[in-house]
């Protein structure tokens, strides 16, 4: 489906991103992944293969982004998919959350967000697909997640803008939507509302959340993989500016 596509995933390293690499790696594509820690990146070579781009970028530096971006060109060419995945994830309750907390959250998941596309955009292919990950709390208000909803809006809504500043390239930008899905970041979440938590209470937080959604379980990383392969190639075509969301039926039912 991706054969001869060039693609970047930033927070490759783990959950979502790292299903996305596996699944678009394995459709065709040449995947260059990003990530922090040096062990993480190796472990992808491992699982994926030796031939995916492994970079240390920390997505709170611009000057990061702008290295990753050209590395890729020097190592790959032209990009036709970037998938902007890298985040955060904690609860900032109204009376308790304090200002690094607050920027934190809002500069991972929302900065980095505009100025990787920035640095990335020029390197892009006529016709490529911009994927940003957003999040099911867009379609619903919870309590303690006033910060890292506003986070998700706002990439939201740079997903329509910014469709329409790329139109001219023919470079559609859209977003996945995930529910509630087993990654590593759900453990900060939980954690962040309970600090303390032992693998037996995390358990037993998971296992409530999961009687929320109506199919009775949370997502898996590649359910949400499978929706970024979509948006990602061609089959998408006519799809700009939208967001394609995958929770196990949360929002709408
Ligand atoms: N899981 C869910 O339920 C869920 C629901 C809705 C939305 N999402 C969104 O899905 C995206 C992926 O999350 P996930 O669930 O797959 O969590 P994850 O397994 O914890 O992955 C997060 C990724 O982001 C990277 N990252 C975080 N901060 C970074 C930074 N400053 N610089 C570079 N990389 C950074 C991490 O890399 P290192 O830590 O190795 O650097 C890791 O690869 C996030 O945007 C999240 O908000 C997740």
């Amino acid at each position: 489906m991706l054969n001869g596509k060039t693609a970047l995933i930033t927070g490759g390293t783990s959950g979502i991103g790292l299903a996305t690499a596996k699944l678009l790696h394995a459709n065709g594509a040449k995947v260059a992944i990003t990530g922090r820690k040096p062990q993480e990146l190796d472990g992808v070579r491992e699982i994926i293969g030796t031939d995916v781009l492994t970079l240390q970028t920390d997505v709170l530096s611009r000057d990061a982004l702008r290295m990753m971006a050209s590395d890729v060109h020097s190592a790959f060419g032209a990009l036709d998919i970037f998938f902007a995945n890298a985040g955060v994830a904690y609860v900032t309750p109204l009376a308790t959350t304090d200002e690094a907390q607050y920027d934190r959250l809002m500069d991972t998941n929302v900065k980095s967000v505009f100025f990787s596309i920035q640095a990335v955009e020029p390197f892009m292919r006529e016709g490529g697909s911009i994927i940003v990950t957003t999040a099911w709390l867009n379609q619903v208000g919870v309590s303690g997640r006033a910060v890292l909803s506003a986070s998700k809006a706002a990439v939201r809504s740079f997903v329509r803008t910014l469709s329409a500043e790329l139109l001219a390239r023919r470079i559609r930008v859209n977003a996945v939507s995930p529910g509630l899905i087993e990654t590593p970041i759900l453990r900060g979440v939980g954690q962040s509302e309970s600090p303390g938590q032992t693998e037996a209470e995390f358990r037993e937080y998971l296992a409530d959340a999961s009687k929320l959604i109506p199919v009775g379980r949370l997502g898996r990383p590649d359910e949400i993989a499978a929706a970024v392969l979509f948006l990602a190639s061609d089959a998408s075509s006519y799809m700009l500016g939208s967001e394609v969301v995958v929770d196990g039926g949360f929002a709408e039912l």
